[in-house]
């Protein structure tokens, strides 16, 4: 038997292999909630515009209602042989209203159709995510406000390089935060218009007016272009790239806990909320929260490339490759939002061992570029004069097997014989941390501005 709804020209239906990779519905039933919200803004316009009857209009409507109860009520019946959400609604319209199910495709295609739901979905993406950013942000404002004076080394080659503190290295991470979510919020404008009325890629004949339902779906307007229309999957690829790149973020900072977290390290603990054991080993604590966030970006990045891949190569308008956009975005979707509360709870809840930071950070030398400043500061060296003895004092120090301020100063006085014992008030990796006074530097104060800046902010959104 042929199909419900194109068979007209079949003699017969479709081998089951034919069935089997053409299908949609098994993903796609997640539109339901956009299919139905743009069919009804659809038959509304036809209804206005006299394309058809307002009765038929009503009737439409009805069923339409009737068959979201019925998926939210979990009593609807997907069917493959439907292929996907579009023609299962629609069926399912025929099976509820009769024949004035019919006309609700007037002046529509599927390729329209398809294009207006996904856009509806990947637009309350866009929102879900700026939502999750934000709680993201809160948590580590949070942390940061607390630890506005926890000294911790700041690394670069993860090797300590100069003091920093821990509350400054979770507003950087508020920072990317924001990035991220200008990123969402930039690309939610620019793909937050409706192409319902492109039909299948030139436009109808029928008297539309697709401002109506753009407006009724929240849309700036309708796309100018009817191929661009059933074409363009840029918002789907914008979304994963904001996704891939959001994900990056938090994989630096799961990469992070995972380092802190070793007893080699052993700047934060975990809670046991945000942490597993080992099957043999009793002692074992693990961050295995932390390590599958890191992984899910794997897996985003992939979708980024996988949808970037499938399109590079379709010639306008529609063609059937573009099924496998969705796929890619609902599960970038729904890891990425897990990734996120997960890092928004090992955040909220991570404890902080100030003390093994502290430690850490006066080792290595770190505040060798505060002896440097302080030599050109007060002494009146060059720059490069003063990293030079600075240079030569750590050899000092690492030769006696010392740290820098624990050098004698008849030892510092043989490489300038003008150094005198002010020198050792900026050795220490407090007063390190409190000379970086200069706009966004480490300083505490700084934190503490920091954090008021960015609470008030936030506030005024
Ligand atoms: N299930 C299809 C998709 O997701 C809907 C559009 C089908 N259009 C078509 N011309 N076959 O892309």
């Amino acid at each position: 038997q042929s199909n419900e709804m194109w068979g007209g020209r079949f003699a017969s239906g479709p081998d089951a292999i034919m069935e089997a990779i053409n299908a949609s519905i098994d993903f796609d039933k997640r539109l339901y909630r956009e299919d139905i919200a743009g069919s009804t803004a659809h038959v509304a316009m036809l209804a206005d515009r006299g394309v058809v009857s307002q009765e038929d209009a009503a009737e439409i409507r009805r069923g339409l209602e009737a068959i979201l109860a019925e998926i939210e009520g979990g009593t609807f019946t997907f069917s493959r042989q439907r292929e996907d959400i579009h023609m299962n609604v629609e069926a399912r319209l025929a099976e509820l209203i009769g024949p004035a199910a019919g006309r609700l495709h007037t002046a529509r295609s599927r390729n329209d159709q398809v294009a207006l739901d996904f856009r509806l979905h990947v637009r309350s993406a866009f929102d879900d995510l700026d939502r999750a950013l934000r709680a993201f942000q809160d948590a580590l404002l949070a942390r940061a406000e607390e630890h506005a004076d926890t000294v911790m080394p700041g690394f670069t080659h993860l090797q300590a390089a100069q003091p920093v503190t821990f509350g400054h290295h979770c507003l950087a991470y508020v920072e990317m935060a924001a990035r991220d979510r200008s990123r969402a919020q930039d690309a939610r404008r620019r793909m937050n218009e409706s192409p319902l009325g492109a039909a299948a890629l030139a436009g109808t004949g029928f008297p539309i007016d697709r401002h109506q339902v753009a407006e009724a779906l929240g849309f700036a307007g309708p796309t100018r272009n009817s191929l661009d229309s059933v074409s363009d999957r840029d918002y789907a690829i914008e979304f994963l790239s904001v996704a891939a790149i959001t994900a990056t973020h938090l994989s630096r900072l799961a990469e992070e806990i995972v380092i802190w977290s070793t007893p080699q390290f052993d700047f934060v603990r975990l809670s046991d909320a945000f942490s597993t054991g080992s099957s043999i080993m009793p002692q074992k604590k693990n961050p295995d929260a932390a390590e599958l966030v890191r992984a899910k970006t794997g897996r985003i990045n992939g979708s980024l490339v996988a949808l970037l891949t499938v399109m590079k190569g379709l010639p306008l308008s529609y063609s059937k490759d573009m099924q496998e956009d969705k796929e890619q975005v609902f599960d970038a979707i729904d890891n990425l939002a897990l990734a996120l509360s997960a890092m928004t709870g090992m955040v909220r809840d991570l404890q902080v061992n100030a003390a093994k930071m502290r430690a850490a950070a006066g080792a290595g030398f770190s505040t060798a570029t505060d002896l440097a400043d302080w030599l050109v500061r007060e002494l009146g060296l060059p720059f490069r004069e003063a990293h030079h003895v600075t240079g030569r004092a750590v050899a000092m120090a690492e030769e006696r097997r010392t740290a820098l301020e624990d050098l004698p100063l008849e030892a510092l006085r043989e490489l300038d014989a003008r150094i005198g014992e002010a020198v050792y008030g900026v050795l220490s990796v407090d007063a390190s941390v409190r000379s970086r006074t200069s706009f966004g530097g480490t300083a505490p104060d700084n934190v503490r501005g920091q954090v008021r800046f960015w609470r008030e902010r936030l506030g005024a959104e």
